[in-house]
């Protein structure tokens, strides 16, 4: 009986089940389980500005990290990546921007409220701000794009932010430091329908002059075009992507290939993948331990080299396994 009680206290005690209990009175007392309270809630068009407090067990974040959101949809748990779009700050804050595209945003557009308070992981991601000197935004891949050059100790960064007219102004609404700031080194704000400014390669070379080492995050469309171009006016550039883009969609427009053969150098094995599985699942799928965080292209936990490939014409021989769908055998540093 003794020890009976003596498990049941233990068990009330444990930090999880204490972290239960504050998560329904005071998250400030969570010491494991990372939570957060929304303070605020913006929605313009098709984007929700969420201003989170997090509990203590978030820890600290850097510019550039991203967290996993939590939520339960009709009894079933989902799990989205955003980018935090703030700088750490004295107030312990973190801004999310969230495109209305899908079930789980929509969700959070109609039943997140002030007050809810919300599962989240704790920040993730690399931190890689000081490397770049030049930034390059499509669409909301601005939210990413936006506290990495904010925090570079570049003075002479730039960031380029392209995106069609009326999203950019949803955007650089919920943004409103944008329309203050230069981006440019001409002080000017950049806000271009990125077709027809792309299309103009001139523009981009001007921008782009003096630049060695860049990244773009938006679309896989819109980082294929950047791609193209960039390469096209700067080709000795060093060109780093964040892309979003679901893993579950089917990538494939060409044959199916179920006999591509991927070499890890590291483990000193070889397996055998298709082309319509990205590279993370497949290598997942056979038992192998590889690193990884968002699944969706933008946290970078899963960059991986590449010593023999013909990916991303064979420009950079860094990959991120999540949205690598391998179209030739190949050879990875794992
Ligand atoms: S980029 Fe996050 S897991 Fe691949």
């Amino acid at each position: 009986m003794k020890r009976t009680v003596t498990k049941m206290i233990e068990s009330i005690c444990l930090p999880q089940a204490l972290d239960f209990w504050f998560k329904q009175l005071n998250i400030n007392y969570q010491t494991h389980t990372p939570t957060v309270k929304v303070v605020s809630k913006t929605i313009i068009n098709d984007v929700v500005k969420l201003v989170l407090k997090p509990s203590k067990a978030f820890g600290e974040f850097v510019a550039g990290q991203h967290v996993r959101l939590k939520l339960e949809i009709n009894g079933i748990g989902e799990e989205r990546c955003y980018s935090i779009a703030n700088l750490p700050n004295r107030a312990g804050l973190v801004e999310l921007f969230i495109k209305v595209q899908g079930q789980v945003s929509q969700s959070i557009k109609e039943t997140v409220k002030k007050g809810l308070v919300l599962d989240i992981s704790k920040p993730f991601g690399q931190n890689h701000q000081q490397s770049f000197d030049t930034f390059i935004a499509g669409g909301i891949g601005i939210t990413a794009m936006w506290p990495l050059f904010k925090a570079s100790n570049n003075k002479d960064a730039k960031l380029l932010y392209l995106t069609r007219i009326n999203n950019g102004s949803q955007s650089a609404a919920l943004l409103k430091e944008i329309k203050a700031s230069k981006f440019y080194k001409n002080g000017q704000v950049v806000i271009e329908n990125g077709r027809s400014f792309l299309s103009d390669s001139a523009n981009i070379g001007e921008f782009l002059e003096g630049a060695k080492k860049a990244i773009s995050c938006g679309s896989e469309g819109f980082n294929e075009v950047i791609n193209t171009q960039v390469y096209l006016v700067k080709p000795d550039i060093s060109l780093s992507f964040e892309s979003f883009k679901s893993t579950n969609a089917a990538p494939v427009k060409h044959e199916i290939k179920t006999d591509i053969q991927v070499k890890l150098i590291n483990s000193d094995k070889t397996i055998v993948v298709d082309n319509k599985t990205s590279l993370l699942d497949s290598l997942l799928n056979a038992g192998i331990k590889a690193k990884h965080g968002c699944k969706q292209g933008i946290c970078h936990e899963c960059t991986c080299r590449v010593s023999a490939a013909s990916l991303l014409n064979d420009v950079n021989k860094t990959i991120q396994l999540c949205t690598t769908f391998p179209s030739t055998d190949l050879e990875l540093e794992l």
